[in-house]
């Protein structure tokens, strides 16, 4: 999908939308449910051998959680507290991907950098196009199986997919592994990193830590009473996460875009033609020309209810006009509802379940971070208290 061109690319976002609307969403929340509920209880037991390292956690539970919404597949990688593998070659060719893309931009292709290829490079990519599209036939031969009449109809995002195609465009099996791939990377590295930005933030801030906290535990009597839909209302809850994706932005740099032939006007300003443009969002979110005290990590800004100071910038602009995390148009990020929807459970569920402490200063961990395409994370170690009820 992200490298189609703009035909193809308006039929694949055609027949893949409606399988990340509302509707879809609200179908994966038992998933959903299940890996968060695994998370705290997983955490409940690991709490009692020291401090954990949170980007782990984050990675393991949003890549279990992928692996059942796309494909129906058991990733265990809470269970066995490691990475899948399909998704760990994938973090790990993106700092290869990001110097490639470079190279593509002065036209040298992806074709001429082959011969420098090591066999174990190969061998690797081979062993990951194996595992991925053989996951895909197996949900496809399943899907086969099934009979679409009945209410029998299995909630992953490729099942969902298959159910909105007319026949007439029915995907083919390349274009569902390639799209699949594309899904479990994107789905699941992101939602992640939204989640280790949004925990480093809360615990070294705990005036806001301790906000949400009341506000989670006062709505909620219960932790079955954490839905989606319930989390979708908290105001505070969500405005830490669009917080969190302003000072600590999962794309911190948009996938860049060349202008037309005969230039484009941006933002009241002409830029010439083939000129690459993108949004820098790491920058824009840390701006003093568009945010008041943009290190300074401050929910409010998101609220309504805000007083000027807090919520609009020195531009006039509030962070809502100003930002956009999951990029737009055309090609804008189709998980943007299931990953909002992901990052604000997990978020309620942990700090209805614990009280947390970073274990150490931790002050390299925004320098330490490398970002090539997605980032790279240093650990998240955090002390974890299950609270008595
Ligand atoms: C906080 C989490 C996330 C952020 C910040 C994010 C951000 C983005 C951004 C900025 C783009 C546009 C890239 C471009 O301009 O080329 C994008 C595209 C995309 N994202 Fe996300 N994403 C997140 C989570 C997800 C999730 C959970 C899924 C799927 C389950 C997903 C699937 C996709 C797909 C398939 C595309 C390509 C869309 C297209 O080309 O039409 N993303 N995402």
């Amino acid at each position: 999908m992200i490298t189609a061109n703009d035909a193809e690319h308006a039929r694949l976002r055609r027949l893949a939308g409606p399988a990340f609307l509302n509707a879809g969403i609200k179908e994966v929340e038992p998933t959903v449910q299940h890996y968060v509920d695994l998370l705290c209880s997983q955490l409940t037991e690991a709490s009692s051998e020291g401090s954990q390292n949170m980007v782990e956690w984050f990675l393991w539970s949003l890549n279990d959680v992928i692996g059942q919404l796309a494909l129906d597949q058991e990733f265990e990688c809470l269970t066995k507290r490691r990475m899948h593998p399909w998704p760990e070659y994938l973090l790990d060719v993106l700092k290869q991907t990001a110097l490639i893309n470079q190279f593509r931009r002065f036209g040298i292709s992806l074709k001429m950098f082959a011969p420098f290829m090591s066999q174990e490079m190969i061998n690797a990519r081979d062993n990951f196009l194996n595992t991925a599209s053989n996951a895909v036939k197996a949900r496809l031969a399943r899907e086969d199986e099934e009979d679409f009449s009945t209410e029998k109809k299995r909630p992953d995002i490729v099942g969902l997919l298959l159910r909105e195609m007319r026949n007439s465009e029915r995907l083919s099996e390349a274009e569902i592994t390639s799209n699949s791939i594309l899904i479990v990377g994107g789905g699941a590295e992101t939602t992640s990193t939204c989640l280790s930005g949004t925990f480093y933030h809360l615990l070294k801030t705990p005036r806001v830590m301790q906000k949400l906290k009341d506000e989670i535990r006062r709505t909620f009597a219960s932790s079955e009473e954490i839905t989606l839909q319930a989390v979708g209302k908290m105001d505070y809850l969500k405005a830490t996460i669009d917080e969190a994706l302003r000072i600590f932005p999962v794309a911190s740099y948009i996938t860049p875009r060349i202008t037309p032939k005969g230039g484009h006007v941006i933002a009241g300003e002409v830029i010439p033609a083939e000129t690459y443009v993108s949004m820098g969002q790491w920058y824009m979110g840390r701006s003093e020309k568009l945010f008041n005290d943009p290190l300074e990590f401050k929910p409010e800004r998101w609220l309504d209810t805000a007083d000027s100071a807090d919520r609009v910038g020195p531009n006039g602009m509030t962070p809502d006009e100003s930002l956009r995390p999951f990029s737009l148009g055309p090609r804008n990020c189709v998980g943007k509802l299931l990953a909002l929807a992901e990052a604000r459970l997990v978020t309620a569920k942990l700090l209805w379940h614990f009280d947390m402490e970073l274990d150490g200063g931790h002050d390299a961990w925004i320098e330490g971070a490398r970002f090539y395409i997605l980032w790279q994370l240093k650990p998240l170690m955090v002390k974890l208290k299950p609270v008595a009820r």
